[in-house]
């Protein structure tokens, strides 16, 4: 199979590369090659996606069992893919966003037929009006699509909800026993995923048949309180964490006053809920998929990679103040 990646160099993206290479497809990327992440294999098709001439000539002639777009956001960005692809791919994969399943949730137990609903967050009605133009570009034209929605999902990233993402703040943070926040009272139950998991059940949709016009979740079945997620990077540094619980609406109205309000939508549009997803539809077109990386063990995984190289345990002042300003404004309050 010839296979194209938007992207394909990133924290999810890495994982499924490697894994379809092994799997032996002729895989491609198409980015901008700024990021130092060798992916031994891969054919690279040096562009900027958001500059269609040059995506158009850099693809010319080139024909594709599948193209995946691991870095559509919006509408426009899908639009530009099926001038780009039409007539030349015989399948066309949408990385969405399980955070576009309804919030706040009816029903705990996610399915693909959840309703799509995110009043919250702007980042998942982007994702879901990309969805629906791509769902009308298959019942009109029979644009061979396919949606995966991840979830939370890491590799070289710290998934927590607060303090987290692609640096070592909230971990130096942990290790000089400074207080960190974590939402509601931490009883929540939240999925994560590592990517090299997840790219078992994604290399599985890639090429099939079945998979056209269907949207897939794919997610470990290990579930944990955000406590838990908490107390399993701090111990895979070897501390304990210093938590103070502060209710998702008061974290969202704080961070509104301190000018970020992004912090509302990725709490109250996606980590503040329970969600439990359902994963048979995904086991039921990819036999044999389970994901077995516990988020223990990967998170052991993760920290292992920025402590191979010091220049990775970047601290970013402005995410460390931002968490201190959080724990005094409720202090104050
Ligand atoms: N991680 C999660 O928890 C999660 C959850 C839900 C959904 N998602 C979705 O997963 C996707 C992200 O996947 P990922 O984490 O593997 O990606 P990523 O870490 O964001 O990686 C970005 C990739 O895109 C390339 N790129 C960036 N800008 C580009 C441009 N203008 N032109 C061409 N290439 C460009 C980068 O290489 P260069 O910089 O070298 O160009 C790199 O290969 C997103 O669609 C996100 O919404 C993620």
């Amino acid at each position: 199979m010839r296979v194209l990646f938007i992207g394909g160099t990133g924290n999810i993206s890495s994982a499924v590369s490697r894994l379809a290479i092994a799997n032996g497809i002729e895989l491609y990327h198409l980015n901008r090659g700024q990021r130092k992440v060798e992916i031994a294999g891969a054919k690279l098709i040096r562009a900027d996606i958001h500059d269609p001439v040059a995506a158009a000539n850099a693809l010319e002639g080139m024909q594709w069992d599948c193209v995946v777009n691991w870095i559509a956001f919006k509408v426009g960005d899908v639009e530009a893919d099926l001038n780009l692809f039409r007539g030349k791919t015989l399948q066309y994969i949408f990385i969405s966003s399980a955070s576009v399943y309804q919030k706040p949730p009816t029903h705990p137990i996610i399915t693909e037929s959840t309703p799509l609903c995110n009043p919250y967050w702007e980042y998942s009605r982007n994702k879901i009006a990309c969805e629906e133009r791509l769902m009308r570009a298959y019942r009109e034209e029979a644009f061979p699509i396919t949606i995966v929605r991840p979830s939370l999902t890491y590799d070289t990233v710290i998934p927590l909800a607060i303090g987290g993402w692609s640096d070592y703040t909230i971990v130096d943070r942990m290790k000089r026993g400074l207080p960190i926040v974590v939402h509601g009272d931490g009883s929540s139950l939240w999925t994560t995923t590592h990517s090299d998991d997840f790219a078992k059940g994604f290399v599985g949709l890639l090429g099939n048949q079945q998979a056209t016009g269907h949207a897939f979740h794919i997610t470990s079945d290990e579930l944990l309180t955000w406590n838990q997620h908490y107390e399993a990077v701090a111990a895979a540094v070897g501390v304990k964490p210093n938590i103070v619980h502060i209710p998702s609406d008061a974290i969202a109205d704080i961070c509104d006053k301190l000018g970020q309000s992004w912090m509302r939508g990725g709490l109250l549009g996606d980590k503040t809920w329970s969600c439990i997803f359902d994963n048979t539809k995904i086991k039921a077109f990819v036999p044999g998929f389970k994901a077995t990386i516990s988020f223990a063990e990967g998170m052991r995984r993760t920290i292992g990679w920025y402590h191979a190289d010091p220049a990775r345990c970047k601290v970013t002042p402005e995410k460390d103040d931002l968490v201190a300003k959080i724990l005094k404004a409720w202090q104050e309050r």
